[in-house]
């Protein structure tokens, strides 16, 4: 028998659907849902080999061949970049980066060179250099919603889900920027020689996608 497809999960918010997803396919997902702490674990029925790693580390993993897929949202491959193949939209994990700020600050206003905390410097580099706007941009790890609240920057560039922590902290939406939702990413290599299995995959996939 051929080695498992290894596929690399995006531990946290992204998880349940993926395993769900994976469930409603036929595949036994028991060695995940009773994982403990380990990170390799075997999904049966699919000849499929789970690893769960954060998002940035998925893409890492994915690149680089040790796992053949990855389950990835559309926001950490907008700000990594890189080598491999998008081959579907899992639609979920929906949310949407927007550009916001506090509440009635008019962020377009005046002459000043705008400060833009965020945990996409890329993504939001992008998005200024497209508008042909400088800006200065602060890399921030978590709660991004804190920098404009503290004073460290105008305006944040981060994902909006609900709406919810923006609303709780006083800033609201200046534009939305773009759609994410969770992605099946393939190695470059892994679809030539596994071709057959990868496709097999999507298409379970495919047909399993929404309600
Ligand atoms: C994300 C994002 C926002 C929040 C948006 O943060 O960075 O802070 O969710 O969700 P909402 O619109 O539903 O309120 P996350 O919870 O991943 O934590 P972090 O900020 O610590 O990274």
């Amino acid at each position: 028998m051929n080695k498992p497809l290894r596929i690399a999960l995006t531990k946290g918010r992204l998880e349940k659907d993926t395993i769900g997803l994976f469930e409603k396919i036929g595949y036994d997902c028991t060695a995940v849902r009773e994982k403990g702490r380990k990170l390799i674990l075997p999904v049966s029925d699919g000849n499929l080999e789970v690893v769960l790693a954060k998002a940035n580390d998925v893409i890492t993993y994915v690149e680089h061949g040790v796992c053949d897929i990855g389950v990835v949202g559309k926001d950490t491959i907008m700000e990594m970049e890189g080598k491999f193949y998008e081959l579907c939209d899992l639609g979920f994990g929906r949310c949407r980066f927007a550009l916001a700020a506090k509440k009635g600050s008019k962020f377009y206003g005046g002459y000043d060179v705008k400060t833009i905390a965020t945990k996409y410097p890329n993504v939001a580099r992008n998005y200024f250099e497209s508008k042909g706007m400088d800006v200065e941009i602060v890399k921030i790890e978590g709660s991004v919603e804190l920098a404009p609240l503290l004073e460290l920057s105008d305006g944040i560039v981060d994902i909006v889900e609900t709406g919810t922590t923006l609303k709780e902290n006083g800033l609201e939406v200046i534009e939305y920027i773009a759609d994410i939702s969770a992605r099946l990413i393939v190695n470059v290599v892994s679809m030539k020689l596994r071709q057959k299995e990868i496709e097999n995959l999507v298409r379970l996939v495919e047909e399993n996608i929404g309600e």
